[in-house]
C-alpha cells in the first residue's frame, strides 16, 4: 500500500467542516480513487468546535506548526479573509507543501505569484473550489477543454445574487428578505457586500479568464457592477420584452483583446442561462472545437464546495496535480478591452415628464448617435412620484452599439429638460460569437 497523503486543514468554518465530513463519509471511495489513504494530521483554527469530528487529527491554534511539520504534504487553506490567508499560502508553497485553497479573493489578486512559487518549489497549487463550488469548472478549462481556443465564457457565478434576483422575479420578495435568507442558508460571503456589489463574481471571473485566455489574474481590470441598483420594476419590464435579468460574468475574445466584465444583464428568456434560478450557478463556454458547453450546479454551500476541495486533494494524491503556469498576459499579448469599446445591446429606463413629444425627442437623440431601437415600452399609468415632479418611465431596448457611443447618448438624453433624473442602463447579451 502506498504511503498516505498527509494533509493539514487550516480553518474550521463551514467549508472546512464540510471537508472533514466528506473525508469521513466517503473515505473508501476517496482512497480508492487516490490510490492511497488521505490522513488529516492537523486541524488549525482560532478555536475548536465542539462536536466536530477531526478524524483523529491534532487540533492546533498555530498555523505555523502545520507549515513547519515535515510530515505534512498538503496545506488546505480554508481560513478565508485575505491577509493571513495570503501569507499562509505563500509560506506553505515556499516550504514545499502543495496548497489547496477555496479563497478566490487572494487567487484573483495574487494567483500569478502563487503559481510561480508552486512551480519553483515543484508542488501543486489547486483551486477547483474557488469558482462555482461543486461545478468542476477549473478541471473543464484546464483539462477537458485543453485542446480548444475559448472564444467566450459567460456565467452566473454568484449564488447569493442569483438567489436574490430569483426571489425578486418570482415572488416579488424584497431585496433585504432574500438576502437574509441566502445568509441563513450559508451561501453569502462573510461580508455580503462582496456578493451584492459583484466583487465575489469578479474574483471568480478573473480566475476563469486567466485559465481560458492566458491573460494572468487581472482582478483590477474587471469592470464590476452588482445587483444593488436593480428593482422589481426593471425585472418586470425585462420580462415583458422577453428577457430575464441575470447577474453575469462575461469574458470574451474580440479583435482588440479580451473583455472582462461583471454586471446585471438581460438574457433572452429562451437562453439556457435564463432558467438557472435560485442559488444555482451555471457557466457556458464557447470554444472552437467543442462548441458550446454548459456547466450547471451548486455554486456555494458546505458540501458542494467540499466536493471540489477534496477533488483537488485526490488529484495531488494521484500525482496528477502537476505544478504548472498558465500563459501570462505578456505571453498572450492580449490586453483587456476598455469598457467604452465593448459592444452590447442596452435596456434604457428614461424617467420622463408625461408630456407630448418626449419619446420623439429621445428617439431623435438615439438616432443622432446611430443607435437603433429594437423595442419600446411606455405606460401612462406607471407614474412615479419619487422626485418633486411626477414622471413616467420610457423603456427602450436598443440594438448593439459601443458603450462609448451609449455613454454620449445617455448624457445627451439626460440633458433634455423633459428627463427628470438619471437614466438606468442594463446591458443585453445575445451570446454571439464575434
Ligand atoms: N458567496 C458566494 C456565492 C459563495 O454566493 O456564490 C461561493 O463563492
Amino acid at each position: 500500500l502506498e504511503r498516505a497523503l498527509t494533509i493539514a486543514i487550516c480553518g474550521l468554518g463551514t467549508v472546512a467542516q464540510g471537508v472533514l465530513e466528506l473525508l469521513r463519509n466517503n473515505a473508501s471511495v476517496i482512497a480508492a480513487r487516490s490510490g492511497r489513504p488521505i490522513r488529516v494530521r492537523h486541524v488549525a483554527s482560532r478555536s475548536e468546535k465542539p462536536g466536530v469530528d477531526l478524524l483523529g487529527a491534532a487540533f492546533t491554534t498555530s498555523l505555523d506548526s502545520t507549515i513547519e511539520d515535515p510530515e505534512v504534504d498538503v496545506v488546505v487553506e480554508l481560513i478565508g479573509g485575505e491577509e493571513a490567508a495570503d501569507l499562509l499560502v505563500r509560506r506553505a508553497l515556499s516550504a514545499g507543501k502543495s496548497v489547496v485553497t477555496a479563497n478566490k479573493a487572494i487567487i484573483a489578486k495574487h494567483g500569478d505569484a502563487y503559481l510561480r512559487l508552486a512551480r519553483d518549489a515543484g508542488v501543486a497549487f489547486c483551486f477547483e473550489s474557488a469558482v462555482a463550488g461543486g461545478i468542476p469548472i477549473i478541471g473543464a478549462l484546464t483539462h477537458g477543454l485543453a485542446a480548444n481556443r475559448v472564444r467566450w465564457l459567460a456565467g452566473i457565478i454568484n449564488g447569493t445574487s442569483n438567489y436574490i434576483l430569483t426571489a425578486m422575479a418570482q415572488s416579488a420578495q424584497p431585496f433585504a428578505v432574500a438576502l437574509s435568507d441566502a445568509q441563513a442558508l450559508g451561501y453569502a460571503e462573510a461580508d455580503p457586500t462582496f456578493d451584492i456589489e459583484g466583487i465575489d463574481a469578479a474574483h471568480k471571473l478573473t480566475i476563469l479568464a486567466s485559465l481560458a485566455f492566458g491573460v494572468g489574474f487581472r482582478f483590477d481590470d474587471v469592470y464590476t457592477e452588482g445587483i444593488d441598483t436593480l428593482n422589481i420594476e426593471d425585472i418586470e419590464y425585462a420580462r415583458q420584452l422577453g428577457y430575464r435579468i441575470k447577474h453575469l460574468g462575461i469574458a470574451r475574445l474580440v479583435a482588440q483583446g479580451v473583455e472582462l466584465r461583471v454586471h446585471p444583464t438581460l438574457v433572452p428568456e429562451k437562453h439556457m442561462l435564463a432558467s438557472v434560478d435560485g442559488v444555482m450557478n451555471a457557466i457556458m463556454i464557447h470554444a472552437d472545437a467543442a462548441g458550446d458547453t454548459l456547466y450547471y450546479g451548486a455554486g456555494a454551500g458546505a458540501a458542494p464546495t467540499a466536493s471540489a476541495v477534496v477533488a483537488d486533494i485526490v488529484d495531488i494524491a494521484k500525482g496528477t496535480a502537476v505544478p504548472w503556469l498558465p500563459a501570462t498576459h505578456e505571453d498572450s499579448g492580449l490586453r483587456v478591452v476598455n469598457m467604452k469599446d465593448i459592444h452590447s445591446g442596452y435596456y434604457l429606463k428614461i424617467p420622463s415628464l408625461d408630456k407630448p413629444g418626449v419619446f420623439a425627442r429621445a428617439a431623435t437623440i438615439l438616432s443622432e448617435h446611430e443607435i437603433s431601437i429594437e423595442a419600446v415600452i411606455q405606460k401612462e399609468q406607471a407614474v412615479h412620484h419619487e422626485t418633486d415632479r411626477a414622471w413616467v418611465p420610457i423603456v427602450i431596448l436598443t440594438h448593439e452599439i459601443s458603450e462609448g457611443a451609449m455613454d454620449k447618448a445617455i448624457s445627451a438624453l439626460e440633458a433634455l429638460p423633459d428627463v427628470v433624473g438619471p437614466i438606468k442602463r442594463i446591458r443585453v447579451e445575445h451570446f454571439a460569437d464575434v
